[in-house]
């Protein structure tokens, strides 16, 4: 890669992102069913019907993984707790293990001179609050502060950053209404539901580790640049609501105290009574909001009911995952955020990455040049004024892409699922050249 630290501003913070349910092995442990389980055992929600039972199994090869991060020269890692590990049942009972898990995390982090980025939520509901209506139900506010509470009590005082909640738009959106992700629902008071809940919770949580004494906390939101498919006024209609309900949303009930009108177009009537009392306690003030970005749509009109948008194919070169490669999207992102949502606030890129059909032994300059890409727009948003301090790549290994299963590789270490062999792929070598140095 061209790069050198020295092309970033001092203290610029490089690391990788994970998630608990996603390499953990959530079969280990003690920790409790989750909405995940129940959603990969139904036929068709999942490729091949893959769980995250044993993912990577990294709780029982954490020390390898860590040293894996090190030897990479990472400044920090966002990593992500399971609810369901430190709660099995979601509220009540403490699994100890779990909590001796993460406190193991930590200091091994520590121990080895990196930053730990902590992320509450990273979608595994525990099960019995998902009987109980899960992100539909207001209580999950209060549910997840105590989560917050009993978790930050045991590492609050070793973390660099805690954000509560991962992608407020696939909690809300992509689970709640396009029915891809758990709990799978397609309905839209159940939608309009979650995407309020969910960032209520997320206040709470914030308010419970500010009365913990603890800083340097902050969100992560998802972006997808929206193109319009034509020049036309209902292409452009439709993916300026693309754009309302996906990036606009969250960031307006954070930085704004409001919701975008595109949004509350279809959403409004389905709204809990008195939503907007509640901006009270989402809106608190902010440390830092980190965004993550992979691609754009490209999006049309399409007939029927709100919201009117379809997604159609793109012209550009596409990853594993068939998402077009559009770094200039994150540049624009991260203008965009900057002046018009968070002014002077920190801003990290929390996520960034690609999909690659990748074997341990074939070199994945692919993703060489998509980190290349990214990172140029990054550079860009800089100079552009941004006041943006870190960076981190989607992920550290190869692990369960969710409703995807194990095919879609993002890591920059390959996992052989058979063996669960480890090998750093030449993306990790390329970074680690310029990040140890
Ligand atoms: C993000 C998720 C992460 C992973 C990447 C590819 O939306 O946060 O868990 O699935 O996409």
């Amino acid at each position: 890669m061209q790069f050198t630290r020295s092309d970033f501003p001092e203290g610029f913070v490089f690391g990788t992102a994970t998630s608990a349910y996603q390499i953990e092995g959530h079969g280990f442990g003690g920790a409790g069913a989750t909405h995940w389980d129940s959603f990969a055992a139904t036929p068709g929600n999942v490729a091949r019907g893959e769980n995250g039972a044993l993912a990577c199994d990294h709780y029982h090869r954490l020390e390898e993984d860590l040293d894996l991060l090190a030897g990479l020269g990472a400044d920090a890692y966002r990593f992500s707790t399971s609810w369901a590990r430190v709660l099995p049942e979601g509220r009540g009972q403490v699994n100890e293990a779990g909590l001796d898990f993460y406190d193991r995390l930590v200091d091994g982090l520590l121990t080895r001179g990196i930053k730990p980025a902590v992320t509450l939520y990273h979608w595994e509901l525990p099960s019995p609050l998902a009987d109980l209506g899960g992100w539909r139900n207001r209580d999950i506010a209060g549910w997840f502060a105590d989560f917050a509470e009993v978790l930050m009590r045991r590492i609050g005082d070793r973390v660099w950053s805690v954000a509560p909640i991962n992608e407020p738009w696939c909690v809300g959106w992509l689970s709640h209404f396009d029915g891809y992700h758990a709990p799978g629902l397609r309905d839209i008071r159940a939608t309009a539901r979650a995407m309020h809940h969910v960032l209520l919770a997320h206040g709470r949580a914030i308010q419970v580790m500010r009365g913990l004494g603890m800083s340097n906390l902050g969100a992560v939101c998802n972006f997808e640049w929206s193109t319009p498919a034509n020049g036309g006024e209902a292409a452009t209609r439709a993916a300026t609501t693309y754009d309302a309900i996906y990036n606009r949303f969250f960031l307006g009930g954070l930085f704004k105290r409001a919701y975008p009108t595109e949004v509350l177009v279809g959403l409004g009537a389905h709204l809990p009574d008195g939503w907007q009392e509640d901006f009270e306690t989402i809106a608190a003030p902010l440390d830092w909001l980190g965004l993550n970005y992979y691609t754009r749509k490209v999006i049309d009109h399409a007939p029927g009911p709100w919201p009117n948008y379809q997604e159609v194919e793109g012209p550009l070169e596409k990853t594993q995952m068939g998402w077009e490669v559009y770094p200039d999207g994150l540049r624009d992102f991260l203008i965009r955020t900057a002046t018009e949502y968070t002014g002077d606030l920190p801003l990290y890129v929390t996520e960034n990455g690609m999909a690659n059909a990748d074997t341990h032994n074939t070199p994945d300059t692919a993703r060489i040049t998509y980190l290349e890409q990214h990172l140029g727009a990054v550079q860009e948003a800089i100079a552009a004024g941004v006041p943006l301090h870190g960076y981190f790549t989607w992920s550290l290994m190869d692990n369960y892409e969710w409703a995807l299963g194990y095919e879609k590789r993002f890591g920059l270490v390959h996992v052989d699922f058979e063996t669960l062999e480890r090998t750093p792929k030449a993306s990790y070598q390329a970074l680690a050249k310029w990040w140890r140095a």
